[in-house]
């Protein structure tokens, strides 16, 4: 497993003053929540809620540092940052050897001047549509397993190694599991390497900037077939030990559709592997996606034109997604010694890439509205993380 040498990534959050649970701040918290009014639990933030347990973290826009509306709630709220785009492989490298850092290292520093850690995202994406196609050619032909291993190689040093340091966690590979019969995605990468390029993934970020806690990234994981794959990937990689510091559970779920039961065998299931998790990417959609791809696409025509909430969203919607999630972050307190971060995908539901995917309807799946005022979720989840 991952040696570190300086476990940038261990603190539970590092701009709270008297961080841990028997704290002054813990005491502070303790007598906000008596003072609870009707609303939000006083004085209570995501980060001051869930500290000694795990760091809050969001993904948010690339541009945040001309979203200047959205600092004080991002600073506030959270602790770290992951960039939604700008540092995937296809921005950074989409032609060969031309390397374009002007995001990222923009990102970088409005991370830095906020004191936020920065999650990098991602160094290898094994899907073909996410992977700037020279990865996979040669010539005319397809590359060599040593040709992509070595492009891979050269990628992961430069972008890695340039934030070297300054990076707190790395998703290291993405999505390479698959959600059909096969172990793995049929991607350029399995079929050239087969599994080896996700332990060569590790290797290389582990030797570009060894003290980022590396992480395997996946959605639906947590259900029992897609585990199973996990598992093995896991026991795969601890055999052969690969610097793995952590598996992220993305978190992209649906309203009254959250998979309780197969989060917690999942959270069990790590434990006992002896590795940590990560909740990389939470939201809970309002308005069910998963007939999107049902039945061949059939009822896409339909779907298409789906847009209940355009006005707002109803406040039953509002309570049932604040269920939700107060179950959710139970289950993420019961297990915090072994969650080494839960980050939200997108700072507030104006900004939510299920406003456009996988078609365009006005969504509501996070804690913060359009306005970036708190909603019933966030009440929810604030109680739950600070009740005794
Ligand atoms: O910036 C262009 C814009 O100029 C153009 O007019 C527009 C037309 O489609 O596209 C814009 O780019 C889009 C980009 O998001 C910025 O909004 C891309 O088409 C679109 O593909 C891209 O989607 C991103 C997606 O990953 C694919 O990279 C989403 O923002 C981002 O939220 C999503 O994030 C992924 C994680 O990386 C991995 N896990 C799943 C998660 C959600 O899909």
């Amino acid at each position: 497993m991952q040696s570190t040498e300086a476990k940038r990534w261990g603190q539970k959050d590092a701009g709270m003053i008297g961080g841990g649970c028997l704290g002054v701040g813990r005491v502070l918290c303790c007598l906000a929540l008596v003072l609870a009014c009707a609303g939000a639990v006083a004085g209570e933030t995501l980060r001051s809620a869930a500290r000694g347990m795990f760091p809050m973290g969001v993904g948010i826009s690339d541009r945040i540092g001309n979203l200047t509306n959205d600092w004080s709630l991002l600073t506030a709220q959270f602790s770290m940052v992951t960039p939604e785009n700008c540092m995937k492989p296809n921005p950074v490298q989409v032609v060969e050897g031309r390397f374009n850092f002007t995001q990222p290292d923009a990102f970088m520093a409005f991370a830095s001047e906020q004191k936020l850690q920065v999650v990098g995202h991602c160094l290898v994406w094994a899907k073909d549509d996410r992977t700037p196609p020279w990865f996979y050619r040669e010539g005319t032909n397809e590359a060599s397993s040593a040709l992509l291993l070595e492009r891979m190689k050269k990628h992961i040093d430069t972008v890695a190694g340039r934030y070297r340091g300054r990076v707190a966690m790395w998703d290291v590979v993405n999505e390479a599991l698959d959600d059909g019969t096969n172990y793995l995605r049929p991607s350029g990468w399995s079929k050239a390497c087969g599994e080896e390029f996700i332990l060569k993934a590790f290797e290389y970020a582990h030797a570009a900037d060894p003290g980022a806690l590396l992480i395997y990234n996946d959605y639906n994981n947590e259900l029992p077939a897609k585990r199973e794959k996990l598992i093995r990937l896991v026991q795969t990689l601890q055999k052969r030990k690969a610097p793995l510091g952590a598996i992220g559970l993305q978190g992209h779920y649906e309203i009254g559709q959250v998979p309780f039961k197969d989060i917690e065998d999942t959270l069990i299931a790590m434990k006992k592997l002896g590795v940590k998790v990560v909740v990389s990417e939470l939201d809970i959609d309002v308005i069910p996606r998963a007939r999107w791809w049902a039945d061949g696409g059939k009822h896409r025509e339909e779907l298409a034109k789906l847009d209940p909430y355009k006005e707002g969203c109803p406040p039953e919607v509002l309570r049932q997604q604040a269920d939700d999630y107060a179950k959710l972050f139970g289950l993420f307190r019961k297990y915090a010694p072994n969650i080494a971060r839960v980050s939200f995908w997108n700072l507030h539901d104006g900004e939510s890439w299920l406003n456009d995917f996988p078609w365009r309807r006005v969504n509501h799946p996070l804690l913060f509205d359009r306005e970036r005022k708190p909603k019933p979720a966030f009440d929810a989840v604030v109680r739950v993380l600070v009740s005794p």
